[in-house]
């Protein structure tokens, strides 16, 4: 640390115009539980990159500078489409930063909170696409650990076929398949509890199945608006992932078939031996129970086995299977 006035001498909004390492910063475009995020222009190259800053308020403790740091270096070492590239890291002015390609869109948060569940076609192209960056860093020997909406960044697609692309990030939970983990580091968890395994929660060794177990939390709430379990307060929500029965899928979305609830079943279960192997083959299971529905795009109108689209419990007809409904937004 200097003696020098700190760049964080108020609030965050007054770095705006400053320049940091050769950034120039513009725009803050996102903080979680340790980082301020910026766009920033690098000066040398003349591009817009996102700046991450570690927060002021966490710079001088040991826990989570080593945090940021081992994260510029595993996301560095992850070389995927699916994870976004890291350009470079370091510290200035007693202020560790890592530059990174910006990612202009939305993360999921922020596309959950405005658009409400997704149809499945899109939740299942979201899900494949964070599967792969997080069968990469397994391959790698390293669990994500924080797997969660705000951690993924949804940027425009190629084309019609690939309408979205989106980005794993947020490495600063990452940890080496089998590290024992749990609530004894400080800040630990600073975020949301709703996606963190059973496993993640006792201490017991990890491995990649703890973010097949996150993924699925997520890919429900991309399929229904809300996480498996909602609980009034923390510490039944800890309770919940470790000993009680998620709900189904289809209890909330009794359009889609049950043969999803018994693959979100297995990658819910408490023990990680009972989940898929990996999270590719958790999304491979869902979409081929999702495809396996009665499609009437397969089946013209006339030719539609009505009898296969079992009528609703209140007696209202049933929506076909995949007519990729427009859902309201749920408060949840
Ligand atoms: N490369 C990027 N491009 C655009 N926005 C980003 C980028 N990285 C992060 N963000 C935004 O900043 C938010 C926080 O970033 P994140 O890496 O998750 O930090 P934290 O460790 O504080 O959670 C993200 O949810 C996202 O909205
Ligand atoms: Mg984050």
């Amino acid at each position: 640390m200097t003696d020098r006035p700190s760049l964080f001498s108020g609030s965050p909004s007054e770095l705006i115009g400053r320049q940091v390492a050769g950034y120039r910063i513009e725009e803050e475009i996102g903080h979680g539980g340790m980082a301020l995020v910026y766009r920033a222009l690098d000066l040398r190259l003349d591009r817009t990159v996102a700046l991450k800053l570690l927060a002021p308020e966490l710079a001088r403790n040991v826990t989570f500078r080593l945090r940021f740091t081992r994260e510029s270096r595993v996301a560095a070492a992850l070389d995927h489409p699916h994870i976004v590239p890291v350009f470079e890291a370091g510290e200035t002015d007693g202020v560790l930063y890592i530059a990174m390609r910006y990612v202009p869109g939305s993360d999921l948060r922020h596309l959950l909170d405005r658009e409400g569940p997704l149809p499945p076609g899109t939740a299942l192209r979201i899900a494949t696409q964070v599967a792969s960056a997080l069968d990469a860093a397994h391959e790698h020997g390293l669990v994500h650990r924080d797997v969660k909406p705000g951690n993924v960044l949804v940027a425009r697609g190629t084309d019609s076929d690939h309408p979205e692309h989106v980005y794993l990030t947020d490495f600063g939970l990452t940890k080496k398949s089998l590290s024992l983990t749990g609530f004894t580091t400080v800040g630990q968890f600073v975020g949301t509890l709703d996606y963190v395994a059973p496993e993640q929660i006792s201490g017991r060794p990890v491995d990649g199945r703890c973010d097949v177990y996150a993924l699925a939390c997520v890919v429900h709430e991309l399929l229904t608006g809300h996480p498996p379990f909602r609980r009034d307060d923390d510490m039944a929500l800890l309770w919940a992932h470790q000993y009680d029965e998620p709900p189904t899928l289809t209890a909330a979305r009794p359009d889609l078939p049950p043969a999803a609830d018994a693959v979100f079943s297995r990658a819910l279960a408490k023990v990680p031996d009972e989940r898929q192997e990996s999270c590719l083959a958790f999304v491979t299971e869902l979409r081929d129970a999702i495809r396996s529905a009665p499609s009437p795009v397969v089946h013209p109108p006339t030719q539609v086995d009505v009898a296969a689209v079992p009528p609703r419990q209140d007696g209202a007809e049933a929506p076909p299977r995949w007519a990729e409904p427009v859902f309201r937004r749920r408060a949840y």
